[in-house]
């Protein structure tokens, strides 16, 4: 099968072009202006639309155990979500807890994915223990190909790993060369915190934020980044929330550290006064790092603009308003945490960067693709327009104008944080290695198409 895109502007991370182009079977073959193509070639007029790369979204979590209850989306939801909002590729955090076995749990993570999942994956593994069992583990599944580890300095007990398993598993990852993704929240703060809030009374979704508050993930962010300075491996900081975590992280980077940083785009669009809707509506807006105030918007986007913040993913994580959020009611710190976005990141992204004249094209697709796939070991297979990279590709229109709402979303979820807010654009045709995955809103592809991606360390 061949598929011919024509017309389109195409967007890079580097540049903007007008050309076509050819892929042949799985792959892009040829780039250049009024290319022909064989008979039965599939033919689809890009003009007056963009051609982006697949989109990648690195933090996602689609099978999360997690305060007593499950995710609700599967693969096979999931990843249909995914490609209708644009993104070809997501990574899922292996997640067994510190009372689970890991291998157990890398075999039950692909069982779950393998043949449900329409777009390719590839996973973080999770390590919420380090012991010399764990380490062979680990090992092993590097080996495999999974590689990028994901570390918790919250969820203590649970996920949560201590500053001598954080210290082994980053040594570790210095030896493999593999990047370590971090939840950094002080845990001990937020554990004192919120005992203080509920002894007072304080129960509602509304004290989330306050139990979390900026200084916290700011002092997690400086000692992740403490840490990767004396073992000298590379990191990542997960969902940076607000901008005294952010100057922790640049402070970082300033003197050397190997740093990532991702936003994700509840913090980006939303703020702390979702999480504050009477009637315990805000408990749909609880998830940690909390939202914030509004005021920290503006130096993410300045920076994500500069190319100082590398990604912006969603940290999908799904569970219902009803019987999961409503667990906490009369205890917030028993709600789910966790915002339902993989669908809509792309849209949101486009609509509130590059449409409201914060982020450049390039610098979109950068967030929103590439530099995942760089710092992940995915490129140039992934995350760019180019030939002999896999024909994931995205024609966007930016003229189409449409509202988000829980009644018409692909993601197994009950309501949407994002619900009645308007898009300035959307994917018309969305393609996984070469085949339409993805049109106009709906899921036109084969479901179980998605490969398990398996990477080599990148440098
Ligand atoms: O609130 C969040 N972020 N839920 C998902 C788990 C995590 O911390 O990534
Ligand atoms: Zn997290
Ligand atoms: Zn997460």
């Amino acid at each position: 099968m061949s598929l011919l895109i024509k017309n389109g502007e195409i967007v890079t991370a580097a540049e903007r072009m007008h050309a076509d182009i050819y892929c042949e079977g799985e792959t892009i073959t040829r780039i250049g202006k009024g290319l022909d193509a064989p008979a039965g070639t599939r033919i689809i007029d890009a003009a007056g639309k963009y051609v982006f790369p697949g989109f990648i979204d690195p933090h996602v979590h689609i099978h999360l155990p997690f305060m007593g209850t499950l995710t609700k989306d599967t693969h096979r939801t999931g990843s249909q979500a995914a490609l209708v909002g644009g993104t070809t590729t997501y990574i899922e955090m292996l997640a067994p807890s510190r009372h689970e076995d890991l291998m157990a749990g890398y075999r039950l993570w692909n069982e779950l994915a393998e043949g449900n999942s329409a777009c390719d994956y590839t996973f973080h593994i999770g390590v919420s223990k380090y012991d010399a069992g764990a380490e062979a583990q680990l090992r092993e599944i590097v080996a495999d190909g999974m590689t990028s580890f994901k570390v918790f300095l919250s969820y203590k007990g649970f996920f949560g790993v201590n500053d001598e398993e954080l210290f082994r598993t980053l040594t570790l990852a210095k030896e493999l060369g593999v990047i370590v993704t971090a939840h950094c929240e002080n845990d001990e703060l937020v554990a004192q915190l919120q005992a203080q809030l509920l002894a007072a009374g304080r129960t509602g979704p509304e004290w989330h934020e306050p139990s979390r508050p900026e200084r916290v993930e700011a002092d997690g962010t400086n000692h992740f980044a403490t840490f990767l300075e004396i073992t000298g491996a590379r990191g990542y900081v997960v969902h940076l929330s607000c901008a005294p975590a952010l100057a922790a992280a640049l402070a970082a980077k300033e003197r050397g550290v190997s740093l990532a940083i991702e936003c994700v785009v509840p913090h980006l669009v939303l703020d702390k006064t979702y999480a504050e809707r009477p009637d315990f509506e805000g408990a749909k807006y609880v998830m940690s790092p909390p939202l914030r105030d509004k005021r920290n918007q503006k130096p993410l986007w300045d920076a994500l603009a500069a190319g100082l913040v590398d990604t912006v993913a969603t940290d999908h994580a799904p569970f219902d308003f009803k019987g999961q959020k409503e667990m906490g009611r009369g205890d917030f710190t028993k709600i789910p945490n966790g915002i339902p976005t993989i669908e809509d990141r792309v849209n949101l992204l486009y609509t509130y960067g590059v449409s409201r004249g914060n982020l450049s094209l390039e610098r979109f697709v950068s967030a929103a693709s590439t530099r995942a796939a760089q710092l992940f070991g995915l490129y140039p297979r992934k995350g760019t327009v180019a030939v002999g990279a896999d024909a994931d590709l995205v024609v966007y229109d930016p003229n189409y104008r449409g509202r988000i709402s829980a009644t018409t979303q692909a993601m197994n979820v009950d309501y949407s944080g994002f619900e009645g807010v308007e898009i300035d654009g959307r994917p018309s045709v969305v393609t996984v290695r070469g085949e339409v995955a993805a049109m106009d809103g709906k899921f036109v592809g084969d479901p179980g198409r998605g490969k398990l991606l398996r990477r080599t360390p990148a440098g």
